[in-house]
């Protein structure tokens, strides 16, 4: 039986994995602002470095695996961004960062970023806003999206996801993750019955976007089949999966987005690793 952290263990789709691993026979360590085992602000600086440490001293060093579930919705307000940019970002990159050695130890530990489809399907993101999150600057990416005004969450929700899912992809295949044999992959849901879209719904005008919003297979998702897709990327089935992005939208990416992915990879990125096919017949 493993040994698991989980962030946001409290409530929706993080608690949702809590119960189903809890179930399997594994232990959980869950870290939320209350009813968990390790309470902490992951908004906060003291509260992220408390929830590294003390996970780490909990599970005694070996992780057989993360969720980086814990995240701030889209619903407007002012004083949200910050708490947006810091908690679904900074809340899932430090932590990670600071669990590493602990999940390199298990040898196949398998890590699964909560992203969003809302990383596909939310336009006018500005790539400085993406690009400040890789810097870490959760100020200057906040500052990037003032301007849109009533509109500015769901732009900065956005962008939180898209940084965190590039991180993560960018991380993956790296020697300290895939080659440490960590499988990092990002779940990408689409709107899931959790108390978070419910405070979405309970803002009339966010309540008919995300109600008009084309789903091809109608409704909205379940929190317990999320969970199921966690724990599903959290087993032996994952040892091949690494660096990727599975959406589980009822069809809306693909709706908006059928042609834009697969693409081929660039010929410049690709060429050293085909140097031997581009020789001269006959040549060595
Ligand atoms: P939820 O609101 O039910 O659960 C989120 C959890 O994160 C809560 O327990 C909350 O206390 C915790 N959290 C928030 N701020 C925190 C902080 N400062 N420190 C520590 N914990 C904090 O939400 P849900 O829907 O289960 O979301 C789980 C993940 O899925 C989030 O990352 C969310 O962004 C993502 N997601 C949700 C979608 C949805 O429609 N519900 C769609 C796409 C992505």
């Amino acid at each position: 039986m493993g040994v698991y952290a989980v962030t946001g263990s409290a409530s929706g789709m993080g608690r949702a994995v809590v119960d189903k691993l809890t179930a399997a026979g594994h232990t959980v360590i869950g870290v939320d602002l209350s009813a968990a085992e390790v309470v902490a602000d992951l908004s906060t600086v003291a509260g992220r470095s408390h929830a590294v440490r003390e996970v780490l001293s909990r599970a005694g060093g070996r992780l057989d695996g993360a969720v980086l579930a814990a995240g701030v919705g889209p619903a407007p307000g002012a004083d949200r961004l910050p708490l947006i940019g810091a908690v679904n970002y900074l809340g899932v990159v430090e932590l990670l960062d600071g669990w590493r050695p602990a999940l390199a130890a298990s040898g196949r530990a398998k890590v699964v970023v909560f992203g969003s489809n809302s990383t596909t399907v939310t336009p006018a993101v500005p790539r400085r806003t993406i690009n400040a999150f890789l810097s870490a600057d959760v100020d200057r990416a906040v500052r990037s999206v003032r301007w849109f005004g009533k509109g500015a969450a769901p732009i900065l929700y956005a962008g939180s996801k898209t940084a965190v899912t590039r991180w993560a992809r960018r991380h993956a295949t790296a020697e300290q993750w895939a080659g440490a044999g960590i499988r990092l992959n990002v779940l990408a849901p689409g709107a899931i019955m959790t108390p978070l879209l419910e405070e979405q719904l309970a803002t009339p005008s966010e309540a008919k976007t995300v109600r008009r919003f084309p789903v091809p297979v109608g409704g909205f998702g379940d929190a317990g089949q999320l969970g199921d897709w966690v724990v599903f990327m959290l087993s032996d089935a994952a040892d091949f999966l690494c660096g990727s992005v599975v959406f589980v939208d009822g069809g809306s990416d693909a709706y908006f987005r059928a042609d834009s992915w697969p693409r081929p990879v660039p010929v410049t990125r690709i060429v050293p690793y085909l140097t031997r096919f581009l020789r001269y017949p006959g040549s060595r």
